[in-house]
């Protein structure tokens, strides 16, 4: 082996940096009791994905009923090549990654480019974060990966800078703001690209009732198992009594907002302790927890968050059925 292939070898091509630490305990206490203690009693959905949530959401990417996934990964693989040609990106920075499946697509299209750089993953699930990059730079043997784990709403400053990039946020995971939140959120994004860069954005499209109930309502009943286990990551990080067996699981599309509304339901009037809040919550029969909404657009509307954001959207596509839309916006230069 000469010294150069030696040194390329031996290179540490995965930086992962981990902004949940114990810092953040006092934060994570204070958000838990103000959504518990509010109207609508709310957790914040960022608590659906410890390990385990992370797997039940890709089990529920490969849902029948969940055609969003599905429908995204289509739509990119017909458009990639016109997305990476418009871009001119080296790196790409995806938050909320989770899985990076449909991710590959586009990282497969900037390598045979000859432009593949650097990914940078980000997402609040550590788990997965580290085994995404070990995943990748055995399929891209050239790639740096520089994994982020940590909150979107909170360490988006920690991306580290580097040449052209192109920013993606997929999955619908917008949808998961409301309208306000989504352009504050989308301004934040904006604020951390420089001039010139890109982002892709990909929104769930308003869609028959019936069949928007359905992706939140599986026969299988892993969407059940992932919403109840955010009572779980509850119990392990604060210490709250909930036993996940007496709420059941609610998803109902909520037509003036555009939006499906996840819920927990009390089967039963329930007291739940909560130690490290010293914190008692009592329950009346019915009473629920909202744990994620997922608002569904229409172009229009989508255009107007990127717009009211700073954002140029230059292209728009959508599926024969336009039930997925992905904008290409600019920062501009
Ligand atoms: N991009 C993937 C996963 C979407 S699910 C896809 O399209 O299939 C939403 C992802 O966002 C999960 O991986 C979850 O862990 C992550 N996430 C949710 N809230 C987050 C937050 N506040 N900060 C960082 N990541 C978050
Ligand atoms: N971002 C996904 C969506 O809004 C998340 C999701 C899918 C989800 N199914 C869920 C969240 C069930 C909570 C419960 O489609």
């Amino acid at each position: 082996m000469t010294t150069s292939s030696l040194t390329q070898y031996f290179m540490p091509r995965i930086q992962i940096d981990v902004h949940t630490d114990a810092a953040d305990l006092d934060a994570m206490r204070s958000e838990l009791r103000a959504g518990l203690l509010s109207t609508p009693r709310t957790i914040p959905t960022k608590y659906l994905y410890d390990d385990e949530g992370s797997a039940l959401f890709e089990r529920i990417s490969e849902l029948p009923e969940y055609y969003q996934t599905r429908t995204e990964r289509e739509l990119l693989a017909k458009y990639a090549e016109h997305i990476i040609a418009c871009t001119d990106a080296q790196e790409l920075v995806e938050l909320g990654s989770g899985a990076a499946t449909k991710t590959r697509i586009l990282l497969n299209v900037m390598h045979r480019a000859d432009r593949l750089r650097m990914y940078v993953p980000f997402d609040v699930s550590e788990g997965i974060v580290r085994r995404v990059a070990q995943e990748l730079v055995l399929e891209y043997p050239t790639l740096q990966i520089h994994g982020i784990v940590g909150d979107f709403l909170a360490h988006l400053e920690h991306i580290p800078n580097g040449g052209r990039r192109l920013v993606v946020f997929l999955g619908g995971t917008i949808g998961n703001f409301s309208p306000t939140n989504a352009v504050k959120f989308l301004s934040s994004i904006y604020r951390a690209m420089e001039p010139g860069d890109y982002f892709l954005l990909g929104v769930q499209l308003e869609a028959d009732v019936a069949r928007l109930e359905a992706a939140y309502n599986d026969t299988a009943g892993v969407t059940a198992r992932f919403n109840k286990n955010i009572l779980s990551v509850l119990r392990a990080r604060i210490g709250a009594d909930f036993d996940p067996d007496t709420f059941d699981h609610s998803a109902v599309y909520n037509r003036n907002a555009h939006r499906i509304e996840m819920r927990l339901r009390a089967r039963y009037p329930l007291t739940v302790y909560i130690r490290d809040l010293d914190l008692t919550l009592n329950l009346q029969a019915g009473e629920e927890l909202l744990t994620e909404i997922s608002t569904k657009y229409d172009r229009p509307r989508a255009e107007t968050l990127l717009a009211a954001a700073g954002f140029l959207t230059q292209h728009w596509y959508t599926d024969p059925h336009a039930l997925i839309g992905l904008a290409l916006a600019q920062k501009p230069i």
